[in-house]
């Protein structure tokens, strides 16, 4: 199997993954919200990259409501912004999420020629990385970055779930791949690496720091979202 990590969602754009399984991580915080929505009982999330598209969806579904962000914040109207802590069981249980964030959701729609397009963060690796031993496609980790730059909070999860792969079967990688598979392998402590990178300080300015320590604990839950046919469901009932 070859690993190949690409660090934004620009990367992905255009390129060709068919005949690949793809992952996708947006740490801060697009895929650590779906991952708690699901956990949380939402029934489907519907990624957009557009605001007008995400409003458009809500507009059909009976049980439908808006989640995004655009510069961290909150988008007006809409029923969330981008915080994993406001996906409660009480507020989300049933119900279909249309969501739109700046480079997660992004970097799901680039990557759509794959073969099958699952979603991680630190919350589900051990689960992601299960998952992906059942076959022996090439993948493709798709870091969503932070505005078309390399952001180290994705690129170190993809290095783990790279990491965690090599462990167990025979795989081949690019130096890149090769470089954040030895950081994630010699990085003990993951806030400690990532308390002063870009995103990380931005949303702690901007008021969302209780966010940063749920998003990154470790194997949180047991959810493996896929996204097909333009939705994201669970492939794996939590047992916690
Ligand atoms: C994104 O998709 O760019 C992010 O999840 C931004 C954020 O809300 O932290």
């Amino acid at each position: 199997m070859r690993i190949e990590i690409l660090a934004s969602a620009k990367e992905a754009l255009n390129k060709n993954f068919k005949g690949k399984n793809v992952v996708v991580i947006d740490v801060l915080r697009a895929t650590t919200v779906m991952i708690t929505a699901l956990k949380n009982g939402a029934e489907k999330i519907y990624p957009f990259k557009e605001i007008k598209e995400a409003i458009e969806k809500k507009e059909q579904l009976k049980n439908g409501l808006l989640a995004g962000e655009r510069k961290g914040l909150k988008i007006e109207g809409f029923d969330f912004g981008n915080s994993p802590l406001e996906f409660t069981e009480d507020k989300i249980k049933g119900k279909s999420i249309c969501m739109t964030t700046s480079n997660g959701t992004r970097a799901i729609e680039n990557s759509r020629s794959a073969d099958s397009i699952y979603i991680a963060s630190y919350l589900n690796v051990t689960s992601i990385v299960e998952k992906l031993m059942e076959s022996d496609k090439d993948l493709v980790i798709v870091c969503a970055g932070t505005d078309d730059e390399f952001s180290l909070d994705d690129s170190l999860c993809a290095g783990i779930i790279a990491n965690k792969i090599s462990e167990k079967k025979q795989v081949l990688m690019d130096d890149f791949t090769i470089s954040l598979q030895n950081l994630a392998k010699y990085s003990k402590n993951i806030k400690e690496v990532l308390k002063d990178s870009k995103h990380y300080s931005y949303l702690k300015k901007i008021g969302y720091e209780s966010d940063l320590d749920y998003c990154l604990t470790l194997d949180f839950c047991d959810i493996v979202p896929e996204y097909k046919n333009h939705e994201i469901t669970n492939k794996k009932a939590s047992l916690s």
